[in-house]
């Protein structure tokens, strides 16, 4: 069995339907978004999740934006097409801000927006404002979903080609979420591993918890149950005490955002993973698409970490588990630095220290 789909779009009724990632294993029910502010406000509190999937949500907002500008200005406007022109590229550039500024880390966000703003600007040279324009915009994101399906498939062929060389069965430990649910597609990391399981060469995986959000526990638990792929969940601070003892063969995590020389952010913890991985002497690898990869950003320290609020932590379903007044810390990433991962496994190519991208 496949995992589910992290969305939809329907056709119906032009709404997009994103699976509610917070209430997962438990229940499966899919939000219906039918304006951007719909989307805007299901990324924002992490209904839907996870760095490419978001991006592609975020894609599907600025259609719903561009939906709605066609039912509530276009009318209002006057049929001069230069006005018409100006107001609706403000008015798109608004949209553009609003999607990307939902969560600061993952630049996914910003690629797939932007991908779709300027195919739109292109088309726009050669056609009028019309309502012609939505059924463009929404095909145009689907290549862009098929663009990921088939990024996803190459890194998980690569990632298979360089891990099954290791061993015959494989021990392999993962953090966080990055799977379909996090990627629209079989995933990066998980990608891999679900590869390697149709090889039959994973003996088990080990995945971490993930804490506050449960990424581990809830998503990838599930996803990986759900495939038949043996795995077992441990607490975040098991890590070590796993490596040391259960013959862990490598690391492998997704990644948020990669800098020029490598230095990669993605989901709080990795970065003690990495170091850990190194004391053990276990390859550590980030399987990412090549579009994570942010050569504007020369190392992790320029990568802007989100923080989100002390409820995350405070509450665990539904009820404070610490004082109500205590302060809290939440950085939602950290930055693991190039020198400590092995190899950086792309739909391109696998990248190795000192990475030139
Ligand atoms: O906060 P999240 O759950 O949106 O975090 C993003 C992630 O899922 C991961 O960090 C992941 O490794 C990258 S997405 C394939």
């Amino acid at each position: 069995m496949r995992s589910l789909e992290p969305f939809y779009f329907e056709r119906q009724d032009n709404c997009l339907y994103v699976l509610n990632q917070k209430i997962l294993p438990l229940k499966i029910e899919y939000v219906r978004c039918v304006t951007c502010e719909d989307v805007v406000k299901s990324i924002k509190d992490m209904t839907v999740r996870g760095a490419p999937v978001i991006g592609l949500v975020a894609g599907y907002g600025f259609v719903l934006g561009i939906k709605e500008f066609f039912d509530h200005y276009a009318k209002r406007l006057s049929e001069d097409q230069i006005n018409k022109k100006k107001f609706f590229l403000k008015y798109i550039s608004d949209l553009e801000s609003k999607l990307v500024s939902t969560r600061p880390t993952a630049v996914n966000l910003s690629w797939t927006v932007n991908k779709i703003k300027s195919f739109l600007i292109t088309k726009l040279n050669s056609t009028n404002i019309s309502r012609k324009i939505i059924t463009l915009v929404l095909a145009e994101m689907k290549n862009i979903h098929q663009e990921i399906i088939s990024q996803n498939l190459k890194i998980s062929k690569l990632g298979y080609k360089l891990i099954s060389k290791q061993k015959d069965k494989c021990v392999i430990l993962t953090h966080c979420n990055a799977g379909t649910l996090a990627t629209g597609g079989v995933g990066t990391a998980l990608g891999i591993i679900t590869e390697l399981h149709r090889h039959k060469k994973i003996k088990t995986v080990y995945v971490t918890e993930t804490r506050p959000y449960m990424q581990g526990a809830r998503l990838t638990m599930f996803e990986l149950i759900s495939q038949g792929v043996p795995c077992e969940l441990i607490c975040d601070n098991m890590a070590g005490f796993v490596m040391k003892n259960k013959q862990v063969d490598c690391v492998i995590v997704g990644a948020d955002r990669i800098a020029k020389n490598g230095d990669t952010a993605n989901k709080i913890g990795t970065y003690s993973l990495s170091i850990l991985a190194k004391y053990h002497n276990i390859p550590f690898y980030v399987a990412a698409p090549s579009s994570t990869i942010d050569t504007s950003i020369s190392d992790g320290d320029k990568i802007v970490i989100e923080e989100r609020s002390e409820e995350e932590l405070k509450i665990v379903n539904g009820k404070l588990i610490t004082l109500k007044n205590a302060k809290v810390y939440h950085p939602a990433f950290d930055i693991t630095p190039a020198k400590l991962i092995s190899a950086i496994i792309t739909e391109k190519k696998v990248y190795r220290y000192p990475y030139k991208f």
